[in-house]
């Protein structure tokens, strides 16, 4: 697919930041898979659904309308007609979202609004687990950006400090195993390197160094 760039990786690794940064460098969308997965859990959270439970997820998915769209190049998920924004962005909503999207009929109701996110031909940067795997397996270019989890979870406790001061910082480390395994052990859609990806370990890189990194790999097979 042309002009579609996937970012698949653990949580940490720094995906949401460079691909934000990509997009804005080469002028394309910036889909953000996560939220949508965060947006649903938040909703089920809201409403004291059993995030363990297909029938009552089931349920939830069929209640539910989620759409995007397109704000000044960011892509901006509403539910039943509200923007979620900030709200969705706390650990406790990361490990609901990786808990739910495990279950098949959570992936299927969001499957094909990102796809469609990405038919438009004018260029998408699309960050999450799945993306070079199951929703754009024949994009143009796929990176997977790994990081080892001590820095993973340094950068989130630093994150979280700028966002909330230093409180909750006991449940990062526990949090991010526990969506690590969940994520990468599912049976749908789980995380996983795809054929045809550049594995980026960002350890001991910064956000300008791996996007430089992309951008002459991007650059480079356009040449
Ligand atoms: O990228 P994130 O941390 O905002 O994602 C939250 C959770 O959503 C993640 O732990 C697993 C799930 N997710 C997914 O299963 N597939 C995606 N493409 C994106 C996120």
């Amino acid at each position: 697919m042309e002009n579609v760039i996937t970012i698949d990786g653990p949580a940490g690794a720094g995906k949401s930041t460079v691909s934000k940064a990509l997009a804005a460098r080469l002028q394309y969308v910036y889909l953000d898979t996560g939220a949508l997965y965060r947006a649903l859990a938040y909703k089920a959270l809201k409403h004291n659904i059993n995030v363990n439970s297909s029938a009552e997820l089931a349920e939830l998915c069929s209640t539910t309308d989620v759409t995007l769209k397109n704000i000044d190049g960011k892509i901006t998920v509403y539910v039943d007609g509200n923007d979620v924004g900030d709200k969705i962005r706390t650990e406790e909503v990361g490990l609901a979202a990786s808990t739910i999207s495990a279950f098949p009929v959570v992936r299927e109701k969001l499957l094909s609004l990102q796809r469609e996110a990405g038919a438009g031909g004018g260029g998408i940067v699309a960050e999450g687990r799945d993306m070079g795997s199951v929703v754009f397996p024949d994009a143009q270019f796929k990176f997977f950006l790994d990081a080892n989890i001590e820095e993973r979870i340094r950068r989130r406790r630093t994150e979280l400090i700028q966002k909330n001061g230093p409180g909750g910082l006991d449940s990062v480390s526990r949090d991010m195993q526990a969506r690590d395994h969940q994520d990468s052990q599912r049976k749908t859609a789980p995380l996983t390197v795809s054929p045809n990806t550049i594995i980026i370990d960002s350890t001991s890189l910064d956000i300008s160094q791996v996007v430089e990194i992309i951008l002459e790999r991007v650059s480079s097979r356009h040449a």
